[in-house]
């Protein structure tokens, strides 16, 4: 029997690799799915069929990462409370949608990957594979075997003579692709320690930032990010486009505590360049093109979509729901922003949209001809009656 595995080429995953063979004496295929992790694809194949796998893939999925992950979300203005943009958790569903895919094509039973049994991450690859395929037996090693630590799996493999390349220690989890790159674990384990700006890889430290600032224009057209400076780019290399400028500017990263769904909290260091430019960007968008009640809409749902993107449930047909929703909305969401950045600031100087509802006319402090100034007073008369009657009211009871 076969079972298909989330290969990195790394050392959990090839002990991994090792283990579903000696412990189920699966035939495994290994799958590594390039999402912008920036590891060396083309020796991950041969390492996988030097450990043992019957064969091997390599995908690249970031361009329909970008384009059908990161911005619809992006549209939807979703983030995980306030601030994380999301970056681990939308890779997850398109890594697993892909293993499941493999899955079927190879008629494998199984699908096996190297996520923990404390995170988020387990949820969201379990889950899709689920919504997508119940037939697939699902394997998560880390919850299963003995292996404790690193060090045990060093151990394993060399016993079982598992080529790894042991490089330097690494105390920190990460997790990277083409929209960020997150940092968990080591000395972050303590909120009270401020994090190390060294540990940054996408950004450099504010204060390494250039003294001059850097302007960058974006162009939207229905909500979607098509163009940089005037130069229309693909999904991808808009982001990879962005994550340079806004990296070299020292912009684009939080350091977090957040909420696991598994109940625990967590704290994180995510670089997020690009995203960070074009979220603000879009947003700024949004506040042009949106009504007043539809801006206060559109909130909900992006917290929901948020939650619901962090949680793992993009197969699920409330995310399909709220993306016809969006997109109704972002067919006034076109235009240009022109962002300022500098030092680790992200700040947008200037909007501007056909559909754009600010209308100079309207809001003047000068002269206009469009405007009664009298109108104001009817409405306010009504508007403000209950408070107006319950001073009333309140007067009545004092004597
Ligand atoms: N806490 C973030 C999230 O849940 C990042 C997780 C990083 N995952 C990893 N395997 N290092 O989305
Ligand atoms: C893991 O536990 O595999 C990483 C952290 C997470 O999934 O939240």
């Amino acid at each position: 029997e076969k079972v298909v595995l989330a290969y990195s080429g790394g050392l959990d995953t090839s002990v991994i690799l090792k283990w579903l063979e000696n412990t189920y004496q699966y035939e495994v295929i290994a799958v590594c799915i390039d999402v912008g992790q920036g590891d060396d694809y083309s020796s991950v194949e041969e390492k996988a069929l030097k450990t043992g796998a019957v064969k091997a893939y390599v995908i690249d999925a970031k361009e329909e990462f970008v384009s059908d992950y990161i911005f619809p979300t992006l549209k939807a203005g979703a983030t995980y409370e306030d601030d994380y943009l999301l970056g681990t958790s939308f890779a997850r569903p398109l890594i697993a949608q892909k293993l499941v895919e493999i899955a079927e094509k190879e008629g494998a039973v199984a699908i096996s990957h190297g996520a923990t049994g404390k995170g988020n991450d387990q949820v969201r690859f379990e889950a899709t594979i689920k919504a997508l395929n119940p037939n697939l037996k699902i394997i998560a090693p880390w919850r299963i075997w003995d292996l404790k630590s690193r060090e045990d799996c060093i151990d394993y493999a060399t016993q079982n003579n598992i080529p790894i390349t042991v490089t330097k220690k690494n105390i920190y989890s990460r997790d990277q692709n083409v929209w960020h790159l997150s940092h968990e674990g080591g000395n972050l384990e303590d909120p009270w320690n401020e994090h190390d700006s060294e540990i940054y890889q996408l950004t450099v430290p504010p204060e390494k930032a250039p003294d001059s600032p850097t302007y960058v224009e974006v162009e939207f057209l229905n909500g979607v990010p098509v163009a940089v400076d005037g130069e229309k780019l693909s999904p991808l290399a808009i982001v990879e486009t962005l994550n340079k400028v806004a990296g070299a500017n020292g912009v684009g990263v939080i350091d977090i505590v957040e909420n696991r769904l598994v109940g625990m909290k967590s704290r994180g260091v995510y670089e997020t360049p690009g995203g960070t430019v074009l979220f603000q960007a879009h947003r700024s968008l949004e506040k042009l093109t949106l009504d007043r009640m539809t801006m206060s809409f559109k909130k909900i749902v992006s917290e929901n979509y948020g939650q619901l993107v962090y949680d793992g449930l993009w197969f699920t047909p409330l995310r399909e729901a709220l993306d016809q929703f969006v997109d109704s909305l972002s067919q006034t969401v076109t235009g240009k922003v022109r962002v300022k950045l500098y030092k680790g600031n992200c700040t947008v100087v200037g909007a501007s949209s056909p559909y754009s509802l600010y209308n100079e006319e309207f809001v003047t402090f000068g002269a206009d001809e469009v405007y009664n100034q009298k109108d104001a007073e009817g409405f306010i008369n009504l508007f403000a009656l209950p408070l107006k009657i319950r001073a009333i009211m309140n007067e009545k009871n004092k004597k």
